[in-house]
């Protein structure tokens, strides 16, 4: 349930995170009335600012490509609920100044209700200074608080288990709200619908029907700009280890009793614990270089020189379950790709051979972005006089079907789940602990914690990564019907 008097505080307002995604997000839910009756918003950083600058700068990126007068009114009535406050993050006087701040706003209210939500948009090494001081400055007495956390959560199982250990000191599992935003996409979360709503695709959801599966990222621009952030993490920490995997848990869960989220999220770290630690026979590491105009990756000058980050990382994991025994499930993500999309395509088994000659395997893909659409590839005999087998797909557009639904964004969907107290797509510190579980192994290779950091295959800007298809064949997987592309239709 919504609570009224509710102030939103986002720390790191002058960072990049806010600007593009949080106040985005808080606006969009404000506009279309999902927040809070007489909600107000505190942007709160180091940067000193005058609010109309905040302003500017946190209402830049929201779209209104029309010049909607009705959407200026509006974004003019959100600037009015928020406002800015600069401030340390290491001392006690700045959050006792916030305090202050937010004891005006919560005056002259009829209730006594106070409730505070806490978004933490900070880099990793003010994290723990910022979230104990809340808890013990900010922290209401008179209603509900909760904290908004986003990833880095560490750097594998070790740190993130100390850094989880230091937040649950002053923060509760059930006060604190983990953020993969993936989980907040609107196909990611379409996946449990399509699994336990259809009986046809539930029929054939294990080993006895599925070949592989394949989860991938591609973006279409390099590190610009992030190189430093990035090459600390790299690829692996940056996608995989929580995006990518995030998809797989819910791909491969069993189904959970019911939509309550900690059945939804038992069931996740079930499937997360059968999955044993990935090697690094089974990994392939990319890293881009300069071609067509663009920079390669160390030609960032906040890389350093000889840096080994993989920017593209491909690697296959097994699942020790009696439904996905033997099944390949392949994790792939590139940075400077030649297409920007991420999709999850499993491809069934080929069918009895006796009657067919070279029939296609079935494929359902589900394209989590751009434009989210499920499609099957099927075979289907090709009309006319002669039985003859073509691959041709069933495809469900969401821009056609749903031409007039709005599909809310990620960060739009998971505050709201979160101003709610909804936990369901948000990671539990369990399921965290398992994730990295399976990745520390391999993040410690390469980073030559275990000898010499392996040298990531160079691939040119803008290409598909190196020696992908033969990597993704090494593991049963049939680009079906050469030549066969799925007919893309392009709708505004
Ligand atoms: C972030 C990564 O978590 O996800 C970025 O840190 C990446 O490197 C981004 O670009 C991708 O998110 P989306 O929603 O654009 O697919």
């Amino acid at each position: 349930e919504l609570r009224d008097n509710t102030i939103i505080i986002v720390f790191g307002a002058s960072g990049d995170l806010a600007k593009k995604k949080t106040f985005p997000a808080l606006f969009g839910l404000y506009r279309d009335g999902y927040l809070p009756k007489d909600v107000k918003i505190i942007g709160y950083a180091r940067t000193k600012m005058e609010e109309v600058d905040f302003h500017k700068r946190v209402t830049q990126y929201i779209k209104n490509p029309d010049e909607d007068q009705e959407v200026v009114a509006k974004i003019d009535e959100f600037k009015k609920i928020s406002t800015y406050i600069s401030g340390g993050y290491e001392d006690d006087a700045s959050f006792e100044n916030l305090e202050s701040h937010l004891k005006v706003l919560e005056s002259g209210r009829l209730s006594k209700e106070r409730n505070r939500v806490f978004y933490l948009a900070l880099p990793p090494s003010v994290f723990i200074p910022v979230a104990g001081r809340v808890k013990k400055l900010n922290y209401s007495e008179d209603g509900v608080n909760r904290i908004i956390v986003e990833k880095p959560f560490g750097k594998d199982l070790e740190s993130s288990r100390k850094l989880l250990g230091s937040l649950k000191q002053y923060w509760t599992e059930d006060e604190t709200f983990r953020i993969d935003h993936y989980l907040g996409k609107e196909m990611v979360k379409n996946i449990l619908v399509l699994r336990f709503a259809n009986i046809a695709l539930s029929a054939a959801w294990d080993k006895n029907s599925i070949s592989s599966v394949q989860i991938t990222f591609k973006e279409e621009f390099g590190t610009e700009g992030r190189g430093g952030y990035f090459d600390e993490f790299g690829i692996i920490r940056d996608i995989l280890q929580n995006h990518l995997l995030q998809v797989l848990t819910v791909l491969t869960m069993e189904r959970p009793v019911s939509f309550a989220a900690e059945d939804i999220r038992d069931e996740k770290v079930k499937v997360l614990r059968a999955i044993p630690p990935i090697a690094k026979e089974h990994t392939l590491l990319g890293q881009y270089v300069a071609a067509n105009g663009k920079p390669g990756y160390l030609d960032d000058n906040t890389v350093p020189p000889n840096s080994t980050c993989p920017t593209f990382a491909a690697t296959t994991l097994w699942i020790n379950n009696p439904r996905w025994e033997g099944v390949p499930f392949i994790l792939k993500a590139g940075k400077a790709m030649n297409d920007a999309k991420v999709e999850v395509r499993i491809q069934f088994k080929d069918v009895t051979s006796g009657i067919f000659k070279d029939v296609a395997r079935n494929e359902l893909v589900l394209r989590i972005q751009p434009s989210e659409s499920v499609y099957l590839k099927l075979n289907t005999k090709m009309p006319g006089l002669y039985t003859r087998a073509m691959p041709t797909e069933m495809d469900l557009t969401y821009k056609r079907r749903f031409a007039d639904n709005k599909i809310p964004e990620a960060y739009e969907a998971l505050i709201l789940d979160a101003l709610k107290g909804d936990h369901s797509n948000f990671v539990r510190q369990d399921e965290l602990d398992y994730a990295w579980k399976i990745f520390t192994p391999i993040l410690h290779w390469i980073e030559g914690k275990d000898g010499i950091a392996p040298k990531p295959s160079p691939y040119p800007y803008g290409s598909r990564g190196p020696n992908i298809d033969a990597f993704v064949r090494k593991y049963g997987y049939i680009r079906s019907s050469e030549g066969y592309t799925w007919p893309i239709t392009t709708l505004r």
